[in-house]
C-alpha cells in the first residue's frame, strides 16, 4: 500500500484512531519513535524544551503521563504555568503531533505510588542522584553515590529514589496533526472541550 493510500489520508476517524494507536504503543515499544516527544514549558522569555518518554496514555480520560525529578527545574516552571505542550515526530510514519496541554503535578499520591511501583531497578538510578539535576558541579559527574553508577544498590536502597520521584500528568486540551505526502500533505486540529472538534487546517 502507497503512503497516499492510508485510510487516514482525509478521514477524521481514522486519524484519531491513528495517532492513538501511536501513542499507546510507544509507552511499550521502546523502539517506537513516539516514545520519546519533546516536553516544552516556560514562562515568557524562559521558555524551553526537553526528551521525556512517555509512560502512560489514556484515550478516554485524554492524558499523557511521564516521570521526573521533582527538584527538576521544569517543575517550578510548571507549576507556575501549567500550559505545556509535547511534541512528537516519526519520520518513518511522517507524522508529527502537537499536543497542548495542562500539566498536573503528582507527588507522593496513588498516582506516583502505582507508577513507581513499574519503575525498574535501572530507572530508579536516575532518582537517585545527591543533588538536584542541573546542579553546577566542580568535576563532570552522574551525580550519583559509586553504589548507584555501579548498578550496586539492591530494591530496597531504590527505595529512596521515591523521595525524589514525581509524575507529570499532561491532561490534552488539542492535539494537531500534520502527515506528509507527496500528493499533498494534510493537517487537522482535534480539541478536547466538552465535545471534540475537529477542523481541517491548511498544511
Ligand atoms: C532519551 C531521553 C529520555 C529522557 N526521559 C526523561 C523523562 O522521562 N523525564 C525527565 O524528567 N527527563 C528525561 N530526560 C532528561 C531531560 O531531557 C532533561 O535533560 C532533564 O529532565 C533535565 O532538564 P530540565 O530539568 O530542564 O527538564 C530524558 C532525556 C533523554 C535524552
Amino acid at each position: 500500500m502507497s503512503q497516499e493510500q492510508v485510510s487516514y489520508y482525509e478521514d477524521f476517524n481514522e486519524i484519531e484512531k491513528k495517532l492513538w494507536s501511536l501513542l499507546i504503543r510507544a509507552v511499550n515499544d521502546r523502539n517506537s519513535e513516539f516514545r520519546t516527544p519533546v516536553f516544552i514549558c516556560g514562562d515568557k522569555d524562559n521558555l524551553d524544551g526537553r526528551v521525556v518518554v512517555i509512560r502512560k496514555v489514556d484515550d478516554k480520560n485524554y492524558f499523557i503521563q511521564f516521570h521526573s525529578d521533582l527538584r527538576s527545574t521544569k517543575i517550578d516552571i510548571i507549576k507556575k504555568n501549567p500550559s505545556c505542550s509535547l511534541l512528537f515526530y516519526g519520520k518513518k510514519e511522517k507524522i508529527q503531533l502537537r499536543i497542548k496541554v495542562k500539566s498536573e503535578l503528582h507527588y507522593n499520591d496513588d498516582v506516583t505510588k502505582t507508577s513507581w511501583d513499574k519503575t525498574g531497578h535501572i530507572s530508579r538510578k536516575c532518582y537517585l542522584v545527591t543533588n538536584a539535576p542541573g546542579t553546577e558541579s566542580e568535576k563532570p559527574t552522574s551525580g550519583l553515590e559509586s553504589k548507584f553508577d555501579n548498578f550496586d544498590f539492591s530494591k530496597e536502597e531504590s527505595e529512596k529514589g521515591y523521595e525524589n520521584f514525581c509524575v507529570i500528568k499532561c491532561k490534552i486540551k488539542s492535539i494537531e496533526w500534520l502527515y506528509l505526502a507527496a500528493k499533498g500533505h494534510r493537517r487537522a486540529l482535534i480539541e478536547f472541550k466538552k465535545s471534540k472538534k475537529f477542523t481541517w487546517l491548511v498544511p
